[in-house]
């Protein structure tokens, strides 16, 4: 898959292109393009069509496919978040008879940006939520409520069973198109982030089991394109996900012990390896100005807030910390960020670390004739 040439568009499946960018950053943006074509008639659409600074990307790879962006006459918009819509007001001056798609709750934000009203069209105001283009295409659209913003909506393109997902099964670190099972941490990591709760998660989970025919593949705003034999496979593991809220509110009242061992860890650390090694870790889990720190930091280097899943957070983190120990060293410092764990009645991370003691004696029993 790493042949995949990621600076041109790529056509995913027939009359689809992928149109994004950012693959190299911690989190990608998703563009896709999608040619209607049929009954003598031809409609170009752009879906998700990525934040301004996206936009000579976005112009290129679509000039490629369709010779001028100017082709593009419809847009359709999963939620309104810049990275989503950014490039929308350009799509709508390129062409002013570009049909403009999403929810209301969506437009009313997305409007402000000086979109041509006249030219929206409401998608929870189509029968069944369903529409049938000039070219013979359908298309149905799926509401992901709080996935995360109210007016979130997915589109199912029911010709090529692509169902184009918006943040929902987004993820982060995937440089790659198509997604692999590997893809699941940055899937997760994204969603624990900025999903609110997992009663969201389920109704859109749902939504897309129930889906007739079910998708051949996922394409999200973020992230890798997941391929028909991992759908189940995400849609399991994404059932169960704690995120947002959910992890806030079990964590509520042990918060502050975490940040406190925490940092009694991280000092710990820091006099075992040196404070050059120590800043140097910490500096990985500050993405690349994409996508938010996993640990908010004062500027004496300071815990005071823990993103995402607390345990998991600090799991990352000694396990970063191990990585540029000595056996000595390390052997050193798990008996203590042991020793800090159990004083503040923590969970012990018992895999990360075990100890490697020594073989249990063996006894033998003593079966000579007694004298
Ligand atoms: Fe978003
Ligand atoms: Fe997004």
């Amino acid at each position: 898959m790493s042949e995949i040439d990621l600076s041109k568009a790529v056509e995913i499946s027939d009359g689809i292109h992928w149109v994004g960018t950012g693959t190299k950053n911690f989190l990608s943006r998703n563009a896709y393009l999608r040619i209607y074509n049929g009954s003598g008639k031809k409609n170009a659409m752009i879906i998700d069509p990525g934040p301004a600074v996206d936009l000579d990307v976005l112009i290129r790879k679509v000039s490629d496919v369709i010779g001028s962006v100017s082709q593009v006459n419809m847009v359709f918009m999963n939620h309104q978040d810049p990275d989503v819509v950014g490039n929308a007001p350009y799509l709508g001056r390129s062409n002013p008879n570009t049909l403009m798609l999403a929810t209301e709750d969506t437009w009313r934000l997305v409007c402000l940006s000086g979109l041509d009203t006249s030219k929206f069209r409401a998608v929870e105001r189509f029968k069944n939520m369903r529409i049938s283009l000039p070219t013979g295409h359908k298309i149905q659209f799926v509401p992901t409520p709080f996935c995360h913003f109210r007016g979130a909506c997915m589109m199912y393109d029911l010709e090529s069973r692509i169902l184009f997902s918006g943040d929902f099964l987004g993820g982060i670190a995937c440089t790659q198109l198509y997604a692999t099972r590997a893809n699941w941490q940055g899937v997760k990591a994204f969603h624990q982030l900025y999903m609110p709760s997992n009663e969201a998660i389920r109704l859109a989970v749902r939504r897309i089991r129930e889906l007739q025919p079910a998708p051949l593949m996922i394409a999200p705003q973020h992230g890798s394109i997941i391929r028909t034999e991992d759908i189940p496979f995400f849609l399991d593991q994404m059932e169960n996900l704690r995120v947002g809220l959910d992890i806030i509110t079990t964590f509520e009242d042990t918060m502050p012990q975490l940040i406190d061992g925490l940092n009694e860890i991280v000092e710990t650390v820091r006099k075992t390896i040196g404070e050059e090694s120590v800043r140097q870790t910490m500096r990985m889990f500050h993405a690349d100005g994409s996508y938010p720190a996993i640990f908010s930091l004062t500027s004496e280097e300071k815990i005071t807030e823990i993103k995402g899943d607390p345990i998991e957070s600090i799991e990352a983190l000694i396990r970063m910390f191990f990585r540029t120990c000595d056996d000595q060293q390390k052997s050193v410092l798990k008996s203590i960020i042991l020793r800090i764990l159990i004083a503040r009645d923590l969970p012990t991370f018992d895999t990360l670390l075990t100890q490697e003691f020594a073989p249990e004696v063996e006894f033998f029993e003593d079966d000579s004739p007694s004298a």
